[in-house]
Formats: structure tokens, C-alpha cells, sequence
């Protein structure tokens, strides 16, 4: 199996009730973390490439540690892994196609912040190239609040997705899932404090996600996947640890493992997560130095990161996406 594009692994997901987990890779122990506990819990995989990812670490490095996990997955457990590589927040044609060349299955072209017809022309045209090279689109209306690569959408542009466009827009753009806006947002902070209320404990809770329109998107288009981005959970023991050893992220807060769960169940065939990641792999490191303040080898303070990300997405395909055995 390998390298998949995502379509049967979303008609499985939708059918199942569960979703897939998208994960954001920008290194290799970013990447092993992530496959390694896919291969312990038999779950398939969607890993995402953003533009910035790319400029990081270049496409051929990235693509070919993919590989690599692939065929450990093979070598070390005789399991065949299935692997999307996926371009995620796509901003033009030329990435798009760029990626498609250079192997990746599946790419995301993201024009949700232009109007409505200029979104779908460019989205038409990616949908074109990339169906003629077997590759699949994933599109998106309307906005999350947050930071976009180096773009920053303030939480005042951030426009939920308006049901009554769907139709149209995935008729006339022809691509193969949408990702909508529902209250979600990108990074750490998702909200500021003043839009939650806080807890017994003093924890900030965050506003309820737009169920109601996740619910009115998918009577519009049964049996078709729906994207969830910006679903990072923000894993309080990870603040802890980062506060407590130099670090300063006052009221991170993500969005709660309940809801994730809730839209897991219905028509999110996708579930993207980035921050969370950054947040294992910062809490172990930062921890670690305090704790060895003399080392300077990069394997000891990277390999017990590595297996926190592992932990941490075993936690995920198995409790919040439901995706664990479905390989
Ligand atoms: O949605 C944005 C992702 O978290 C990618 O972030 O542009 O810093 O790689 P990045
Ligand atoms: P988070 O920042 O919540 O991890 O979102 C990631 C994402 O949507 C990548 O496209
Ligand atoms: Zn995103």
C-alpha cells in the first residue's frame, strides 16, 4: 500500500464514524514519533507538508523520511503502512502543482480568504491538474482565526463557513473534501480569555465549537469528507511543564478532546493537528535541560521528545479519532 491518496481511507472514516488524523511533520523525529505509533495501533495516516515545513526542510528530505517510515513500518512490524503526504494551506497553483510533482498524493489549495468565485476558479484549476495526476484536493470556505503560516488571520476576520455555499462551491471546484470553519483556529491560543470561562481549577473553557453548522454542512453533502483544522487540544500537562521550566504561554488553550471526539463521529473524515506536536516536543526538551543543564547531545534531549509525540498520537488515534485498527 504505501503512499495512498486519501479517498478510501475518508469513505472507510465516514462510514466508520471515525476520522483521521492529520499530523504536521517538519523533521525526522517529528515523523518517526508519529508513524511509530500509527504502526503500534494499525492506524492509517495523513502526514501534512506546509509551505514553511518545505522552506525548512526541503521536499526531498521530507518525502524521503516518509518513505523511510514506510518501509520500517514494513521491515520492523511486516505491517504496510498507509501514508498520505499531503500539502497543507496550499496558497497557489504553482505549490500546488510543485507538490504533485514531486510525489505528494494529496495537496490543499487554500483561497478561502478571496471571494467566493475567485476561490472557485483557483480551486478549479488545482482540482484539474491534480485529478489528471491522480492526486486529490482539499479545499476550504471560510476562515479560522490564527496564524496561517506567516499570515496572520486575527480572531475579527475569522468568518464561519455559511452553509448554504457548499453545494455550489464543491460542485463547481470538484474537489474530493472540504475544510470548514466552525470555530476552530490554528496555534496555541485559540482563544483569548476573555471569550472562555474559567473552571473551578482557574482553566480556561473554551466557547463550544458551531456544531449547528457542521451539522447543516453535512446534510448538504451527505457522505462527503469534511476537514477539521486548527484541532489541536493544547494538552494542559504540556503548558505545565513548559511554564514550570522557563517557558511563558500564560493561558494556552486549545479545543477540548470531547469535541474533537463529537465531530470525529459525524462527518470530520480529518482532523488536523500541528501545535500539539510543537508542545510535546517543547515541554520534553525544555524539561530535560533544566533537569540536565550540562548535556549537549542532541539525540539524549530528542529521543525522549520523540516519545512524547509518540505517546501523545497514540492518546489521539486511539481515544479522540477512533482510527486505531482500522489499517
Ligand atoms: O495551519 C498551519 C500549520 O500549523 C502549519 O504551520 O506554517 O508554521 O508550518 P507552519
Ligand atoms: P493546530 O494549530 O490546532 O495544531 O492546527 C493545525 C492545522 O490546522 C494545520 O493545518
Ligand atoms: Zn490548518
Amino acid at each position: 500500500m504505501g503512499l495512498v491518496t486519501s479517498t478510501e481511507m475518508f469513505k472507510k472514516a465516514y462510514e466508520g464514524g471515525y476520522a483521521i488524523g492529520a499530523f504536521n511533520v517538519n523533521n525526522m523525529e517529528i515523523i518517526q514519533g508519529i508513524t511509530e505509533a500509527a504502526i503500534e495501533k494499525r492506524a492509517p495516516l495523513i502526514l501534512q507538508v506546509s509551505k514553511g515545513a518545505r522552506a525548512y526542510a526541503k521536499h526531498v528530505y521530507l518525502m524521503n523520511l516518509i518513505k523511510a517510515a514506510i518501509e520500517d513500518a514494513e521491515q520492523s512490524a511486516g505491517f504496510d503502512l498507509p501514508i498520505v503526504v499531503h500539502l497543507d494551506h496550499g496558497d497557489s497553483f504553482e505549490l500546488c502543482k510543485s507538490c504533485i510533482d514531486g510525489g505528494f498524493t494529496s495537496v490543499m489549495i487554500d483561497k478561502s480568504g478571496l471571494p467566493f468565485d475567485e476561490n472557485v476558479k483557483i480551486t478549479r484549476q488545482v482540482v484539474e491538474y491534480a485529478h489528471d495526476h491522480g492526486v486529490v484536493v482539499e479545499a476550504e470556505l471560510g476562515s479560522l482565526a490564527g496564524v496561517e503560516d506567516e499570515v496572520n488571520v486575527s480572531a475579527e476576520d475569522s468568518s464561519y463557513t455559511r452553509p448554504e455555499e457548499v453545494q455550489e462551491f464543491v460542485e463547481r471546484t470538484g474537489c474530493d473534501s472540504l475544510a470548514i470553519a466552525i470555530g476552530t483556529s490554528h496555534g496555541a491560543y485559540k482563544f483569548t480569555a476573555a471569550q472562555c470561562t474559567r473552571n473551578e481549577k482557574g482553566i480556561l473553557v473554551p466557547p463550544p465549537l458551531r456544531f449547528d453548522i457542521l451539522d447543516e454542512v453535512s446534510k448538504r453533502l451527505p457522505g462527503f469528507p469534511i476537514v477539521l483544522h486548527g484541532s489541536s487540544s493544547v494538552p494542559q500537562e504540556f503548558v505545565k511543564i513548559i511554564n514550570e521550566n522557563g517557558g511563558k504561554m500564560p493561558d494556552a488553550v486549545g479545543i477540548p478532546e470531547e469535541e474533537l471526539r463529537q465531530a470525529a463521529r459525524g462527518a470530520v473524515c480529518k482532523i488536523n493537528i500541528d501545535s500539539d506536536l510543537r508542545l510535546a516536543m517543547t515541554a520534553c526538551i525544555r524539561q530535560y535541560f533544566v533537569e540536565h543543564p550540562d548535556h549537549f547531545d542532541p539525540r539524549q534531549y530528542l529521543k525522549p521528545a520523540r516519545a512524547a509525540i509518540k505517546k501523545m498520537v497514540e492518546h489521539k488515534l486511539v481515544d479522540v479519532l477512533g482510527c486505531d485498527g482500522k489499517a
